[in-house]
C-alpha cells in the first residue's frame, strides 16, 4: 500500500525529526522550575562491543532508516510480541541501577568496566496545560551519551561534568514513554579529559535527571550581576524561548522594595541595566541572597542570587573593595564512604561541612565543573568557589573538535552557574605542558570565557618552574602566566620534588604584580599510620610537610591564598601501592570516611590565624 504524504505533512514529520534531536540552549535554574524528578531505578544492560547501536557492518542503527525497526536496536526498548521473533536483549527482565550514582560503586563486576552501558526508564506524564513544553535535562552524564525517546533520537552530549537539556514536547506520550540513554564513559585521546588523569573514571548517569515543564514561551536564561567596578548597578540580559518573543518582563527584588519592566526583542532578549539601593553585598561572612522574580506573561520565576564585586588591585584580591585572602583547599566531586561520585545535596553539606571545619571561605572544585548542589550549598555558606573544565594534562592541543569541546563545557558551565556570587574563578586547564598549541589553545578559551562574563577572574593551575641551575631558585616562566587574571600553579615541593625540609632552602621569585594562589601542595599519608617524620605516609610526615610548606609559602610577597590538595582521600587507578593507596590518592588532610589527619589541624590553625588577620 503506497502511502501518499501531503507536503505538509512532510514538513511536518522532518520539523518533528529536527526538533527532537536539536541541542536544547541550556536551561538554567532547574530547581526553581515546575520539575519532575526520573532519579530512582534504571534497568541496565552492558553492552561492552555496543552492540545495541552498531550494526554486524559497524553502522549505527539509529541512522539508518534500514534499521529503524531492526529489534536488535537496544534503543527500540522492543519487547517480544510473537513467539517466533528474534530479540537478544530485554530491558524489563534486566537488572537496575540507581540513577543518580556510577555503575562502578553499584556492582562489583562494574567496578573497572568502562564502555557502553544502556539504562532503560519507564514513566508517565500528563502536562498540566496541553500548550506547554516539556524538556529533559540531565545533570551530567559521564562520558558520550545518546538519548532516545519512545525509539526516536532526541539528541547525543559530549562531556562528563556538564548540563544538557533536549525538547521532547513532540516526542512524550501520557503512558509508558519508553527513555533510553546509552552511557559510553569510554577515555579517548580526543576528549576532554584525554587518556590520563589522576582520577577515577566513574562512568554512567552521574547526577539528576529531570523533566522540566514550561509554557509555550519562557524564561530560559539570564544574566543578573553587579556591572563591573559598581557596587549598586545591575547588569546582565534575560533571554526569551518560545514563539512569542517579544513581551514585557518585570524583575523583583520584594526585599528592597524594587520593581522594573523591561522589553524584549524579536530575538527574545532584553538587556539590563538598572541601581539598586540599600544592597547588603554577598561575602563569606555574610553570604546574603536576595530573592530575585521573574515575570513573563503569567509565569513568575524566583532565583536566590547574591550581589559583590571582585577585583584585583596589583597582588591584591578585593572583595566588596576590602582586600580578601582565600582559605580554601581543593576538591574532587567524590562521597568517600560510599567510594562513588558526590550527587546530591546531602553530600554537597558533608564535604563543604569538611572545608568549613577546616576554617576555609574558598574551595577548587577540581578537576572539572561539580554538580549544582556544591555551588549553591557553598554559596549560602559563604564560600567561594574555584570552577574548573578538565582541560588536564596532555590534551589534544592540535584537534579542533578538542577544542570545541572544550569550549563547549566551558559555555555549560558558565551558562549554568553565571548568576552565582560565590563562583570567583573560572579556571581554563590544570598541569597542561607549554607548547606554543597548548598557550594557543588556553587563550582562545580564555577570550571565550570573558565574552561570557567580565565580572570573575579566569586563571588556570600552572606548574612552577627551577629558574636557573639552582633548583632553590624557583619561579613562573609559563607564557600563559600574562593572561590570566589571577596567577595560580601547583608545586609540590617535599613531596615529588625533594623532602619537606627542601622548603627551607627555597626561593621564589616571581615576576608578576598579581595575585598567587598555589591552587596545590601536598603530600600522601595512610590515616592511623605513625611514625617519625622522615617516614613517608605516615601522618607525622605529611604534618611536617605543611608545616614547612605554609612556612616557605608566607615568604611569596603576591600570596593571596592557598589550595593545598586535598581535602580528601580520593579513588584513582594510579595509586595502587599496597597496604597504603589501595586504589586512593592519599593526600587528602580527611581520609575517605571523614577521619582528619594531623596535618588537618595545621592547616585549620593556620587559616584560623588568616582569618584573624583580614
Ligand atoms: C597533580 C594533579 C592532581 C593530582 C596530584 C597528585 O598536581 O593536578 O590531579 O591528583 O598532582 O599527584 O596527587
Amino acid at each position: 500500500m503506497k502511502t501518499a504524504f501531503s507536503p505538509l505533512s512532510i514538513v511536518c514529520i522532518f520539523s518533528l525529526i529536527f526538533t527532537a534531536n536539536a541541542n536544547s540552549p541550556l536551561i538554567i535554574n532547574t530547581s526553581n522550575r515546575d520539575a519532575t524528578s526520573l532519579n530512582g531505578q534504571w534497568n541496565y544492560i552492558v553492552d561492552q562491543y555496543e552492540n545495541g547501536y552498531y550494526n554486524y557492518r559497524y553502522k549505527p542503527m539509529d541512522q539508518d532508516r534500514g534499521y529503524e525497526h531492526n529489534h536488535g536496536a537496544y534503543f527500540n526498548d522492543y519487547e517480544q510480541q510473537d513467539k517466533t521473533e528474534l530479540i537478544e536483549y530485554n530491558f524489563s527482565k534486566s537488572p537496575t541501577l540507581r540513577v543518580p550514582g556510577s555503575w562502578n560503586a553499584q556492582e562489583e563486576e562494574l567496578f573497572w568496566y568502562e564502555g557502553t552501558i544502556w539504562y532503560r526508564k519507564h514513566f508517565d506524564y500528563t502536562k498540566k496545560n496541553e500548550n506547554n513544553r516539556v524538556f529533559l535535562y540531565f545533570g551530567a552524564i559521564n562520558y558520550e551519551a545518546h538519548i532516545y525517546l519512545n525509539g526516536k533520537k532526541v539528541g547525543m552530549h559530549i562531556g562528563g561534568f556538564t548540563p544538557f537539556n533536549f525538547e521532547i514536547t513532540g516526542l512524550l506520550k501520557e503512558k509508558e514513554n519508553r527513555l533510553v540513554v546509552k552511557a559510553d564513559n569510554k577515555r579517548k585521546k580526543e576528549a576532554v579529559p584525554t587518556l590520563n588523569t589522576d582520577w577515577f573514571n566513574y562512568g554512567g548517569i552521574t547526577r539528576d535527571v529531570k523533566l522540566i515543564e514550561t509554557s509555550p514561551t519562557f524564561i530560559q536564561d539570564y544574566h543578573i550581576q553587579l556591572k563591573k567596578g559598581s557596587m549598586d548597578e545591575i547588569s546582565g540580559f534575560i533571554q526569551l524561548n518560545g514563539n512569542d518573543l517579544q513581551q514585557e518582563i518585570t524583575i523583583e527584588l520584594p526585599e528592597l522594595n524594587f520593581k522594573t519592566k523591561v522589553k524584549t526583542g524579536e530575538t527574545g532578549k532584553a538587556l539590563l541595566s538598572f541601581k539598586l539601593k540599600n544592597l547588603e553585598h554577598w561575602s563569606p561572612e555574610n553570604p546574603k541572597l536576595y530573592d530575585v522574580l521573574l515575570t513573563s506573561g503569567d509565569n513568575t520565576l524566583i532565583d536566590q542570587i547574591g550581589f559583590r564585586s571582585l577585583e584585583t588591585s596589583g597582588s591584591n584580591i578585593l572583595l566588596n573593595g576590602k582586600k580578601v585572602f582565600l582559605r580554601g583547599i581543593s576538591i574532587h566531586e567524590e562521597n568517600g564512604s560510599r567510594g562513588d561520585r558526590a550527587y546530591s545535596k546531602e553530600d554537597a553539606q558533608m564535604i563543604l561541612g569538611r572545608a568549613s571545619e577546616l576554617n576555609c571561605n574558598f574551595v577548587r572544585l577540581a578537576h572539572y565543573p561539580h554538580n549544582e548542589h556544591m555551588i549553591k550549598t557553598a554559596e549560602k555558606m559563604g564560600i567561594m568557589v574555584w570552577s574548573e573544565i578538565p582541560v588536564y594534562w596532555t590534551i589534544d592541543w592540535e584537534n579542533q573538535a578538542t577544542y570545541e569541546n572544550a569550549s563547549q563545557q566551558l559555555e555549560d558551565i558558565i551558562n549554568r552557574d553565571k548568576n552565582r556570587a560565590n563562583v570567583i574563578i573560572w579556571s581554563v586547564a590544570n598541569e597542561t605542558p607549554v607548547s606554543e598549541a597548548r598557550t594557543k589553545f588556553l587563550t582562545n578559551l580564555i577570550d571565550k570565557a570573558r565574552s561570557m562574563d567580565n565580572v570573575r577572574f579566569i586563571s588556570a593551575a600552572l606548574e612552577k618552574h627551577t629558574l636557573s641551575r639552582d633548583p632553590y631558585i624557583v619561579s613562573i616562566e609559563d607564557p600563559f602566566a600574562q593572561y590570566v587574571d589571577v596567577l595560580s600553579f601547583n608545586q609540590y615541593i617535599g613531596w615529588y620534588d625533594g623532602l619537606p625540609d627542601k622548603c627551607n632552602h627555597t626561593t621564589w621569585t616571581i615576576k608578576f604584580n598579581k595575585p598567587v594562589i598555589i591552587s596545590e601542595f601536598g603530600g600522601g599519608a595512610l590515616y592511623g599510620f605513625h611514625a617519625d617524620k622522615e617516614t613517608r605516609w605516615s601522618e607525622e610526615f605529611q604534618e611536617d610537610l605543611y608545616v614547612q610548606n605554609l612556612k616557605m609559602l608566607e615568604q611569596i610577597p603576591q600570596l593571596s591564598g592557598m589550595t593545598p590538595w586535598i581535602l580528601s582521600d580520593f579513588r584513582s587507578p594510579r595509586r595502587m601501592l599496597p597496604y597504603i593507596q589501595n586504589g586512593w590518592n592519599r593526600k587528602g588532610v580527611f581520609s575517605e570516611n571523614g577521619e582528619k589527619k594531623k596535618a588537618f589541624f595545621i592547616l585549620q590553625n593556620y587559616y584560623l590565624n588568616k582569618k584573624k588577620e583580614f
